[in-house]
């Protein structure tokens, strides 16, 4: 059923470029679990840039090598805290921390790379207690991103995910609720032990606005569905949300002017943004051999994203068809239409530009910290602006 509208945009679409030297990907990662996977590849990318002479090439960071002992760390500490009173839910709640299904840990990788770039001092003894709160807000957002993910496969009745059997297919949907609930609350009494009521509301405000976002998508009217505003503040819960409220908490634990708190807030809100945005466009673009999932699944889902909204700019004619949604399976006629309109458009082209100009928002967050000539500070900035331009390059 699917086939139509696939055959009829590759024809039609620019195709995505894709990397034949890439490896590949295990299938039916999650989106953020996509990209750090992804980004394994760029810290070997030369930049040609020439120096003053001409000769020397320079190197890009991999933000990953800067912390990836310190990533380790926390998925091993993560291993411990999911122990629970009764062995079924131990094994249920650490379905996906289980050495080879933990993926690649974005959000912990952002988190201790911006605690990094914010710190004040970077002696990392044992005595260095600011750290290991930072690596605790870690461990808490990795649970409730785990714990999210969990309760989606529920609602979407999925059967795989990170390339592997989804946990509600293979241990059920109650036992698969009840496993993220108690990620849940292994993340707050985490939270709780911080002892930081604002750390505490920022991570509440988080899991409020996930389950906001998942909502919004649920129970969409079909005015909501061609609302370009309604969509943005939909995506802002369900993607960015977690990682912008996590940023904040790792400013807030370090002590950091409102001024900063600010900025790390809004690093992880317009990352989030434009990592999504990159995703929109690879529904559309991307081949299901390099998704790792079906290509055109939003759409055949009936869910309406930037690059159909910007083609109802372009042809208002359009928006009659969208406002009917297409979920219902006599609509795929529907579909071919709208992705028809979509090729006729600006519609990826449009979309393309909305997440450049979140990655810059992103990246200027950044160049608007306090100066520092820290080079472990400097170097974590630059790791954190390198991810932004990656999410923008990537093709999977
Ligand atoms: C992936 O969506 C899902 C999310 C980003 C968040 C889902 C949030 C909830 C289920 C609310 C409950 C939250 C908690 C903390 C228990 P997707 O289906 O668009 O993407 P996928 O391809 O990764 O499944
Ligand atoms: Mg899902």
């Amino acid at each position: 059923m699917m086939l139509p509208g696939r055959l009829l945009l590759a024809g039609l679409l620019r195709s995505a470029s894709t990397a034949s030297s890439a490896p590949r990907m295990p299938t039916n990662m999650g989106c953020w679990d996509r990209f750090t996977w992804s980004s394994c590849y760029f810290h070997s990318t030369i930049d040609n840039t020439s120096s003053k002479a001409g000769l020397t090439a320079k190197k890009q960071l991999d933000p990953l090598a800067l912390i990836k002992d310190e990533v380790s760390e926390v998925t091993d500490r993560l291993r411990s805290m999911v122990v629970a009173e009764v062995p079924e839910l131990t094994s249920a709640a650490g379905y996906f921390f289980r050495a080879g299904a933990e993926g690649k840990r974005t959000c912990p990788t952002v988190l201790l790379l911006m605690a990094s770039a914010i710190s004040m001092e970077m002696t990392d003894g044992l005595e260095n207690r600011p750290r290991a709160r930072h690596r605790r807000v870690a461990e808490i957002t990795e649970m409730i991103h785990i714990a999210s993910l969990i309760h989606d496969d529920v609602l979407d009745d999925a059967d795989t995910r990170r390339g592997m059997d989804s946990l509600n297919f293979t241990v059920g949907k109650k036992l698969a609720v009840l496993a993220g609930d108690f990620l849940l609350f292994r993340a707050f009494s985490a939270a709780v032990s911080l002892d930081n009521t604002e750390v505490l509301s920022l991570l509440a405000t988080a899991v409020n606005n996930l389950v906001t976002g998942e909502l919004m998508q649920m129970s969409i009217t079909p005015a909501q569905r061609c609302s370009m505003d309604y969509y943005l503040q939909k995506t802002y819960y369900k993607t960015a949300a977690l990682i912008s409220n996590s940023c904040k908490a790792i400013a807030v634990l370090a002590g950091q002017t409102t001024e900063v708190q600010a900025l790390a807030y809004q690093y992880g809100r317009h990352l989030g943004i434009a990592y999504q945005l990159i995703d929109d466009i690879l529904d559309f673009t991307g081949t299901s051999a390099s998704l790792g999932k079906a290509s055109l699944s939003d759409i055949h889902q009936g869910i309406v994203t930037a690059p159909i909204l910007f083609a109802i700019e372009e042809f208002p004619e359009l928006h009659e068809i969208v406002e009917k949604g297409f979920d219902d399976p006599s609509n795929v006629e529907m579909v071919r239409i709208a992705l028809k309109y979509l090729s006729k458009s600006q519609g990826i082209e449009r979309t393309r530009l909305l997440a450049a100009e979140h990655a810059k928002l992103a990246a200027d967050a950044i160049d608007g910290l306090p100066e520092s000539e820290d080079q472990v500070i400097l170097d974590s900035r630059q790791a954190l602006k390198d991810l932004t331009q990656k999410f923008m390059r990537r093709t999977k």
